[in-house]
């Protein structure tokens, strides 16, 4: 059993926009590892590349380029059979279940259905079985199973799609912001029961969400991205409290009420996310960092490793 559960290497997503040798470049050189056990949150603005890996490492999406390992498997090249059965390993959950439930099935339909495709010889006095307790563990009470989505609440229907991504007992769930859509006094409760399942289940979790609140109360460690790349990775502790990189800095500034040595200091950063189509020469985020140098506008800079283990990709002199 590998102690790394997920070991991606340079990983690249490049979506053709339409015109000839042009690309979004979504996802450009991505590294890094999430160990088993732990929840890796995944932070940064709308439109930098969240949802797009938690895709590319579920193969929910094919990458342009680089390695992804699951449990030390190269899942691009194993054969379709084999990957029928790695899927049931891992998961996704969304951040609207709505939009992912169907609408014309019954919750008893929805969660039979992982059971129906990985289990075609199952009986249905199992499958009733394992429903029951599905629903039973997120939950939701035994009546619920006959009814239809719309007659679920939000948390309840974020609850059915939680009941569905761990039917087949997975090692592994990314939720992509699977609490925003829900309302604040809602998230809690949604969010204590993935936490209890972690522990039940022995998941790994990559969590991804813009509310570093929520980051900072559920991860273990936490991975910045900014423009398709990852700026900073690190223990929640260094990342909350160290903040080396000036845009996981700005990021987290923008939070009220979070104890910290520059509390109240808001940055504010200046300018428009830059298009992943042309994105800046040199340091992605070169255009919006007030300790911007010379060097930073010709080069990238690379992943480095301090001495606590962060990982920081910034050229001034970081310890
Ligand atoms: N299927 C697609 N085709 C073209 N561009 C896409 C596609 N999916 C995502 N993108 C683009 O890739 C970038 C990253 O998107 P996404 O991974 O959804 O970001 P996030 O989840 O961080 O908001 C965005 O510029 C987005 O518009
Ligand atoms: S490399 Fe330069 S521009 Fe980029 S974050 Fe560091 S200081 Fe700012
Ligand atoms: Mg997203």
């Amino acid at each position: 059993m590998n102690d790394v559960l997920i070991d991606v290497k340079n990983l690249k997503k490049y979506f053709p926009t339409g015109t000839k040798g042009q690309y979004v470049k979504a996802v450009d050189d991505v590294t890094f590892q999430i160990k088993r056990g732990e929840t890796l949150g995944v932070v940064g603005e709308s439109g930098c590349g969240k949802s797009t890996t938690g895709r590319l490492v579920l193969r929910l999406l094919e990458k342009t380029d680089g390695q992804i390992l699951y449990d030390g498997t190269d899942l691009s090249r194993i054969k379709r059979k084999e990957m029928r059965s790695m899927r049931s390993r891992m998961q996704i959950i969304f951040q609207d279940p709505y939009a992912s439930l169907d609408p014309r099935k019954t919750v008893f339909q929805t969660l039979c259905e992982p059971f129906q495709i990985h289990y075609p010889q199952m009986s249905r006095e199992e499958m009733i079985e394992k429903v029951a307790r599905l629903v039973d563990c997120v939950g939701l009470r035994p009546e619920h199973i006959t009814r239809y989505p719309h007659e679920f609440s939000g948390g309840q229907r974020q609850r059915i799609g939680i009941a569905r991504a761990i039917a087949l007992n997975p090692d592994f769930i990314v939720c992509d912001e699977p609490v925003s859509a829900l309302d604040v006094s809602i998230q809690a409760q949604v969010i204590n029961l993935m936490q209890d399942l972690k522990e039940e289940f022995n998941l790994t979790y990559m969590f991804i969400s813009h509310d570093l609140r929520i980051i900072k109360h559920l991860c273990d460690r936490v991975m910045v991205m900014y423009l398709g790349n990852v700026v900073e990775i690190g223990s929640k502790e260094a990342i909350y409290e160290k903040r080396r990189h000036p845009y996981t800095e700005a990021l987290l500034s923008a939070i009220p009420n979070i104890k910290d040595k520059d509390a109240g200091k808001r940055i504010i950063l200046e300018g428009d996310i830059p298009s992943p189509v042309n994105p800046p020469s040199g340091c992605p985020f070169h255009p919006r960092c007030s300790k911007c140098m010379e060097i930073c506008k010709k080069e990238k800079p690379k992943l480095k490793t301090m001495e606590d283990g962060t990982q920081v990709a910034c050229h001034l002199e970081l310890k």
